[in-house]
């Protein structure tokens, strides 16, 4: 199975850290942002990765991580997003890829103290759909949240103001080849961007959604207070245990 990293984007959210840099390159304790997704896909055994940067640094990704030689791997696959269309429009870059093959895709700015070993045997086995994974959190407002009816989840709302439960839709999410298909029917949200919540709802939709609740601390790197969270719990225990 092959793996996405996305990590484009402004990060508007973090400025002025993200003026002269990109917020995936920016440390979480005591490595750039991206060794983290990067590790979490090779401790899952997906070596085959294209990593989907935008903005003006994205040079820098080259730089850090060249091949991917301090991994343990031969080659890394790089692509640019222009502009900033949200998590949807950059997976769709992915298609030349991904050849429509199952792939696992990691937000840029995830960080998970545990491994996703188990969900992805499960995915290479689940015939086609999607699969995704939540968390419980203290304030699901900021994340996508599931409706959750009779152990099924039946839709995800990103960011409500009212959550339908206290899981967060972590940014580790897998999808079947259809899943380009789906990003074409995509329209804009509020904010003006293609959302990856829509795409999830799709399969939801088709009944076609399983999901797994991750083990261990996760926490997204994305404002001051979660960049600061993620450093601390990484600084407490370390992340990216195998076996947890
Ligand atoms: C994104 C997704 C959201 C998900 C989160 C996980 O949010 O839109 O559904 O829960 O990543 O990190 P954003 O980082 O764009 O606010």
């Amino acid at each position: 199975m092959k793996g996405v990293i996305l990590a484009g984007g402004l990060g508007k959210r973090l400025y002025p850290l993200t003026k002269i840099t990109n917020k995936h390159l920016l440390p979480v304790y005591d490595k750039p942002m991206i060794f983290y997704p990067l590790q979490t896909l090779i401790n899952a055994g997906i070596d085959d990765i294209l990593i989907v940067t935008g903005g003006n640094h994205a040079g820098d990704f080259l730089r850090l991580l060249g091949n991917g030689r301090d991994f343990g791997l031969k080659h890394i696959n790089y692509t640019y997003q222009e502009g900033e269309g949200g998590i949807a429009d950059a997976l769709s870059l992915a298609e030349h890829f991904s050849e429509h093959d199952k792939m696992v895709v990691i937000l840029g700015d995830n960080v998970i103290e545990g491994n996703i070993i188990k969900a992805v045997k499960d995915f290479r086995e689940q015939k086609e759909g999607a699969k995704i994974l939540l968390k419980e959190v203290p304030d699901p407002e900021r994340f996508g949240v599931p409706e959750i009816v009779d152990g099924k989840i039946v839709r995800i709302e990103e960011k409500p103001k009212n959550p339908k439960s206290n899981f967060a839709v972590i940014g580790i999410y897998m999808y079947d080849g259809k899943v380009f298909d789906i990003i074409q029917t995509l329209t804009p949200s509020a904010r003006g961007e293609l959302e990856i919540t829509d795409v999830s709802n799709a399969y939801i939709k088709e009944g076609r959604m399983t999901y797994d609740v991750i083990e261990g601390w996760w926490s997204d790197a994305g404002t001051f207070d979660s960049l600061l969270r993620a450093s601390e719990l990484v600084a407490k225990g370390g992340a990216n245990k195998k076996n947890l």
